[in-house]
């Protein structure tokens, strides 16, 4: 089985995919871990030196890919992966994949990203708490449409990431 985790940034997805990993004996991948070591290059600077669509596209295709893996793998995705191309479909339509959206409230997303912009170049320029708000704001609400299609939803606002990790393994067996 492969178990795809999904969300907004911030939400958990690589330290909760590690745990998790470990406690069911899967594999971990970590998409931007993976883009990053096929490209050779990190995800900022994809995105500097190659622009944003170049990224998505990347990131489409490595998808595709790992959605075919047969060993059972834990997937962490980066948070627009569900929202381009029709990504969200391909997960739904994997025969091998679950998908699990760690979701996050706005005001708990916004006070942890804004300490921790610095690698994530969609938000890096983001000056102050209350711009970050108002952009997550709105960039949550339309990827929402996206993530709220997963067939299980994981609440992970202010929880050890140990408890989420015993929720998602008690939704999933
Ligand atoms: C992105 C999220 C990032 C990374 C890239 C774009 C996004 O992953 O894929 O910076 O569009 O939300 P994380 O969700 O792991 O920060």
């Amino acid at each position: 089985m492969i178990i795809v985790l999904l969300g907004y940034m911030g939400s958990g997805k690589s330290s909760v995919g590690r745990i998790l990993a470990e406690k069911l004996n899967y594999n971990l991948i970590d998409l931007d871990d993976f883009i990053e070591e096929r490209e050779g290059i990190s995800v900022s600077e994809i995105f500097k030196t190659k622009g944003e669509v170049y990224f998505r596209k990347k990131e489409t295709e490595y998808l595709k890919d790992l959605l075919k893996l047969e060993e059972n793998t834990i997937l962490s995705l980066g948070g627009g992966t569900p929202c381009y191309a029709n990504n969200m479909d391909a997960i739904l339509n994997a025969e091998n994949a679950t998908s699990i959206y760690l979701k996050g409230s706005l005001p708990f997303l916004s006070q942890k990203l804004f300490k921790k912009k610095a690698k994530r170049p969609l938000i890096a320029h983001i000056e102050s708490e209350e711009l970050m708000t108002e952009f997550i704001g709105k960039h949550l609400f339309e990827r929402s449409q996206f993530y709220s299609k997963a067939e299980i939803h994981i609440v992970t606002d202010y929880k050890e990431k140990i408890e989420i990790v015993e929720d998602i393994i008690l939704a999933l067996f």
